[in-house]
């Protein structure tokens, strides 16, 4: 059977969820209008009794609804199904019927119930060579039980029909990092050890927990955030030169990195009024801020420290890869000299680029000031980037893996959050920088805090 490349069978495991409405059928909707599916349906299930209509209604709420959207909706379908239930699986299966189209199963859901619902999918045949299933993060709540899941999929599905989702890997500046590293030959040669002095990879959110409560409180910033995003912007930091640009060539070398990532130090945090939060325990010793000092094995890496700090109700919402070189040795005679070392930052949200700090002359005087090489990237290519989801359903689709992660790296992101050693987390002011974080980093800088 020949499958069109952008056709497919949607089917969304958990599909009342927040993250089907605010973010799958969203971005289905946008790849529709967009023109970048040539045919397709959306099946999407949960425990409760509806009908088409009555899915359409709830989720309509989260979609900006501009040409298209009634016919759109003709392919929204819903289907009763309790993940723990034998039956509603081959009632989905009598509805998929003989479904000519690729299908997408998206695991939309608790990752409690990903064990029970890859077993189903597999014991019903739901899942053909041409179909792909995708798991939503987190995968596993700590080695053990990632290890254990990955065990299960492989037992059923060969790693190419899988796909896991860090939906980081989808934005465009983090998938800039590659190319900003292997495609500069000015580049290259200076990202090691001999000319960086040390990398921080800051993740700051300016809100809570936004009525997740239950979900974070389980999880945490380190065990939600870190080991997911931060280990694969590390990853694509710290990786040497894929023998080629594909999925194969540059997860081998994610791999590689997070294989050689030790903790060397960590401090956890806990915001004022987390503990009010709606289904929060009272009790509850959960970070909602943590900040991490991570090292690399290896020459490349030696005695090169990656300071990582990520946390909830911080002053700003921003995402960054700072990057700072050694000083030079260059002294100037006369005059006053400022030597900054430079820098180098991949802004990836909310501003989007990359920008170099170089030290330059004041004019008339010998002495230098800190001057700025901008790419802004939405200057430069638009704003019409597409939204969360877009570009990983749409990879998905083609079958094109680069953005999502293999199981061996997902064990690896678990081995080092295992290395991290529990600790009543201190209390911050919301907006406020404690001073354990400023202290974490000793006499170098935050960049931006
Ligand atoms: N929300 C976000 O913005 C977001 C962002 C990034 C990642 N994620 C991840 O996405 C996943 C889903 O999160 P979410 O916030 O959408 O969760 P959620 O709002 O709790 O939704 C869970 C979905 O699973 C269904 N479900 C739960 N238990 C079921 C069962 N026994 N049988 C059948 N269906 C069941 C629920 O339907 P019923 O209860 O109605 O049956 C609902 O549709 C999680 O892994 C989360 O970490 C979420």
């Amino acid at each position: 059977m020949k499958m069109k490349d952008n056709s497919a069978t949607f089917v969304i495991l958990g599909g009342t969820g927040d993250l089907a409405k605010k973010k799958l059928i969203p971005s289905i909707y946008a790849l529709f209008r967009d023109g970048a599916l040539d045919e397709f349906d959306v099946v999407s299930t949960s425990r409760e009794e509806m009908s088409d209509e009555d899915y359409v209604s709830i989720v309509e709420n989260n979609v900006e609804k501009t040409e298209g959207w009634e016919e759109f909706c003709q392919h929204l379908h819903f289907v009763r199904l309790n993940f723990y239930e034998d039956g509603d699986y081959s009632h989905l299966k009598k509805v998929l019927g003989n479904c000519e189209r690729r299908k997408l199963f998206y695991l939309a859901t608790l990752p409690q119930h990903f064990q029970t619902i890859t077993h189903n999918l597999a014991s019903h045949d739901l899942v053909t060579d041409y179909d792909k299933v995708i798991y939503e993060k987190p995968f596993g709540d700590d080695l053990g039980s990632a290890r254990e899941l990955n065990d299960t999929i492989r037992k059923v599905f060969p790693e190419e029909r899988i796909y896991r989702i860090d939906h980081y890997l989808d934005k465009e500046l983090v998938e800039n990092i590659t190319v900003l590293r292997f495609a500069n030959s000015i580049v290259e040669p200076i990202w090691c050890s001999k000319y960086i002095d040390h990398v921080q990879i800051i993740a700051s959110e300016d809100f809570g927990v936004e009525g997740r409560g239950e979900y974070y409180d389980k999880y945490g910033a380190i065990r939600d955030f870190f080991q997911s995003h931060i280990l694969q912007l590390l990853a694509l930091t710290t990786m040497s030169r894929p023998g080629q640009f594909d999925a194969k060539c540059i997860r081998d070398e994610k791999v590689k990195a997070l294989s050689k990532v030790k903790v060397l130090d960590a401090i956890r945090g806990q915001y004022e009024g987390y503990l009010q939060e709606d289904h929060v325990a009272r009790d509850s010793s959960t970070e909602t801020l943590a900040a991490v000092k991570l090292g690399l094995d290896g020459r490349r890496w030696d005695g090169v420290p990656i300071f990582t700090l990520f946390g909830k109700n911080l002053a700003d919402k921003y995402a960054q890869v700072y990057v700072q070189f050694k000083r030079t040795e260059q002294r100037f005679s006369g005059g006053r000299i400022n030597h900054s070392p430079n820098s180098l930052v991949v802004s990836i949200q909310p501003d989007q680029g990359i920008y170099f700090t170089l030290n330059t002359k004041v004019p008339g005087e010998m002495r230098t000031t800190e001057s700025e090489m901008n790419f802004c990237y939405t200057c430069h290519h638009g704003p019409n980037t597409p939204r969360a989801y877009e570009n990983l359903l749409i990879q998905a689709v083609r079958g094109h893996q680069r953005s999502f992660v293999r199981s061996d790296e997902i064990e690896q992101q678990w081995r080092i959050v295992e290395e991290i050693e529990d600790q009543e987390p201190f209390k911050y002011e919301k907006g406020q920088i404690a001073d354990q974080v400023r202290d974490f980093i000793g006499e170098r800088r935050w960049h931006d805090l």
